[in-house]
């Protein structure tokens, strides 16, 4: 038997409102989980993260078994003390990292053996020792190890690289160390193909996780393609458990694929985009390196709460991103984040107050303002 760690406290049509419950505390869902690569949400400080309203971060197994090391993060406390965020961590498995940064991969059933993007050592990573990694680091919730089937993939293809990737989830499931507030997702595999999804829910659900998540989506296929997925593939799967989309994604994606069922999240896309420039607004994406920005007194949002928007100019903005000024990411970064968390709350409202079809025509309606 599976423990029960998730309540589904309303729907609105297929959008849900629930609560995920860990050893580190609550995670309200429809959620939206800041990336933490390699031990921090690049250019915050973890209890700004929290002040954007941040309930959870992803940490990534393959960025910290390479550097520095699990043991070493298990040594100094685990990844919540080490890296000075108290509430609930989400940790990757390493598989699609492997697959992306590292070098020389070599894919066999026991599992992946690659050498590392920094220093070109060999290491192996397979169900078993990704899943002890994740334990070493006090993941609150552990991912299978699996294989992103890349995009395009026949159904052969798909079929043979979504087998794999069951077969490992039970191989993850039987390394998992049980215990109270600890939760363990398997990954839904099975490329663009309805029958594949539904195979590989099955194989999961068969097996028991305490949620399950979608993977091999937002590679490729673009927006139409994956909600024509997301119209069937959260259907497979219980209604009691969680349901997470890996890697989605701009906020269209993230309010598409919450009204078709699903409840978390993980992207870099704010914290990457506010590294290069781009905002992220109820009125759509804007980068500030563009000119018209240059001389512009006014904030990002003038109703954004966040310090970006409520001490500085974009010109001011403008400035620091041209001259490479390290202030400049911090400032957009944490507004993306509170943009983000503040859309969370938005969805999370109207799924209780059984407005999310209008919720979703203003948002439509604000993303398509282009007075920015
Ligand atoms: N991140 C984005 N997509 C995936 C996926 O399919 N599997 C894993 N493990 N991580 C992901
Ligand atoms: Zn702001």
């Amino acid at each position: 038997m599976t423990e029960s760690c998730f309540t589904l406290l309303a729907k609105d049509g297929k959008a849900r409102r629930g609560r995920v419950s860990t050893a580190h505390g609550h995670v309200n869902t429809p959620a939206f989980m800041p990336v933490g690569t390699a031990g921090t949400v690049k250019a915050m400080l973890p209890e700004s993260v929290a002040a954007t309203g941040a309930e959870i971060l992803l940490g990534n197994t393959y960025h910290l078994m390479l550097r520095p090391g699990a043991e070493r993060v298990a040594a100094l406390g685990g990844l919540h003390k080490f890296m000075n965020w108290p509430k609930p961590i989400l940790t990757d498995s390493g598989g699609f990292q492997v697959m992306s940064l590292s070098e020389l991969r070599k894919i066999t059933e026991q599992g992946v053996e690659f050498r590392s993007h920094l220093d070109g050592r060999k290491h192996m990573l397979s169900p078993e020792t990704s899943t002890q990694i994740q334990d070493q680091l006090d993941s609150d919730i552990t991912m299978c190890f699996d294989e992103c089937t890349p995009f395009p993939a026949t159904p052969d293809q798909a079929a043979q690289s979504m087998r794999l990737s069951m077969r490992w989830a039970v191989r993850s499931r039987d390394a998992f160390r049980r215990r109270p507030g600890y939760l363990q997702f398997g990954i839904m595999q099975g490329g663009i193909y309805e029958h594949l999804r539904q195979e590989s829910a099955r194989a999961l659900v068969d097996i028991g996780f305490e949620g399950y998540a979608i993977g091999g989506l937002a590679i490729g296929e673009g927006q139409i393609e994956m909600f024509r997925i997301l119209d069937f593939a959260p259907d497979f799967l219980p209604e009691d458990r969680p349901r997470y989309l890996m890697g989605v994604g701009r906020p269209a994606d993230i309010v598409g694929a919450v009204s078709r069922g699903i409840d978390m999240f993980d992207c870099v896309m704010p914290t990457r985009a506010g590294r290069t420039g781009a905002a992220f607004t109820r009125f759509g994406e804007l980068n500030i390196r563009n000119a018209r920005h240059a001389t512009d007194p006014r904030p990002i949002d003038p109703n954004c709460t966040c310090p970006a928007c409520t001490s500085y100019s974009r010109g001011y903005i403008h400035h620091l991103n041209k001259a490479k000024e390290i202030v400049g990411a911090m400032l957009l970064t944490w507004h993306n984040l509170h943009y983000y968390q503040e859309l969370m709350q938005g969805l999370r409202r109207a799924i209780e107050a059984g407005t999310f079809a209008e919720f979703v025509m203003d948002f439509e309606a604000g993303q398509a303002r282009s007075d920015l």
